[in-house]
């Protein structure tokens, strides 16, 4: 048996399969669990399983020990890992890409939904308690139908994103540092460009890169500034691919017409500049949160963890 440690709340069914076969110590507290505690308790694991909102670097691998065999992140995103510090201590690290590529896509739908016809105004309002009535240019927003969506990552979430906005009547074009699916490529209105292109020609600019030193503030005033007046950015990947201080300005100065976020730069603190527009969408890093998708995602991470332990190629393994 291993001792595997699961760094925060999983889903029950994830903890059982784990339980079947491991020791499994689980933090159960209902905020996240503390570095000290943490570090405390990797002492000796053999895997540990965890959350985006735990840092798991070279001070974490050496405080488990030389026996750590597996990281198993329950997301797709790991910037919270040091990745090359698990490949020098032979730990291999994994994380959990498909599960939630549709839900993630839903959220930026979502998004791009509520910035263009201001429902979040229209809800502030409402709750307000004050007056209104229905008027020929009463809070008007802006239509999808034969606009432009600008994909920037067509990874799998970016796909998803692209395929429902097809059905929303909007044209696509898209920057990637991958190839790409050839299917999708060559639809009518699936354009790859370069991200200058992308930015002066898009409607909605929606984000579903990888974070990472070539990604940090990859939109920041430069950018924003070529955006049309009329454009929207949405974020759903990371916070800090965005410089939220210069978006702040963008919005506030009317550079460009609005923004959708679901992730922000310093989470779960967002800059106050943002918080005091009306022209942003923010929600608090809701992109994989069903039921559906965090138990598929937590089964993932146990499938990973299971299979490292026993000596077998995890499913989705990152180094
Ligand atoms: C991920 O998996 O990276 C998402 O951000 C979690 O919601």
């Amino acid at each position: 048996m291993s001792r595997v440690v699961v760094t925060g709340r999983i889903p029950e069914t994830a903890l059982e399969k784990l339980r079947a076969e491991h020791e499994v110590d689980a933090w159960e507290g209902p905020e996240s669990i503390g570095r000290e505690e943490l570090l405390r308790r990797v002492a000796g694991a053999d895997a540990v399983v965890s959350l985006l909102t735990e840092r798991i670097d070279a001070e974490l691998l050496d405080a488990a020990g030389p026996q750590l065999k597996v990281v198993a992140n329950v997301a797709v995103g790991y910037d919270n890992i040091d990745v090359p510090a698990c490949t020098e201590r032979g730990v291999v690290a994994t994380n959990t890409p498909g599960v939630l590529t549709e839900a993630t896509a839903d959220i930026a739908l979502g998004l791009i939904l509520s910035v263009t016809r201001r429902l979040g105004e229209g809800e502030r309002l409402i709750r307000s308690g004050q007056a209104w009535k229905w008027g020929m240019f009463f809070l008007l927003g802006s239509s999808l139908q034969g606009k432009t969506l600008g994909v920037v990552g067509m990874g799998g979430i970016g796909q998803a994103t692209a395929r429902r906005a097809k059905a929303f009547g909007m044209e696509i074009v898209y920057q990637s540092r991958r190839e790409i699916d050839p299917v999708l490529a060559d639809e009518p209105g699936a354009r790859r460009v370069e991200l200058d292109e992308l930015l002066a020609t898009s409607d909605i600019v929606s984000l579903h890169c990888p974070y990472g030193p070539a990604t940090h503030h990859l939109i920041g005033a430069e950018q924003l500034a070529a955006m049309k007046s009329s454009a929207y950015l949405i974020n759903t990947a990371r916070g800090p691919i965005v410089d939220e201080a210069a978006l702040a300005s963008a919005l506030r100065d009317g550079q460009i017409a609005g923004a959708g976020l679901d992730v922000f730069e310093n989470e779960p603190s967002v800059h106050p500049g943002l918080v005091e527009l009306e022209n942003v969408v923010l929600v608090p890093h809701l992109g994989s949160a069903t039921v559906e998708t965090r138990t598929a995602m937590a089964m993932l991470a146990a499938d990973n963890t299971l299979a490292v332990l026993s000596d077998e190629q995890p499913p989705a393994p990152i180094n």
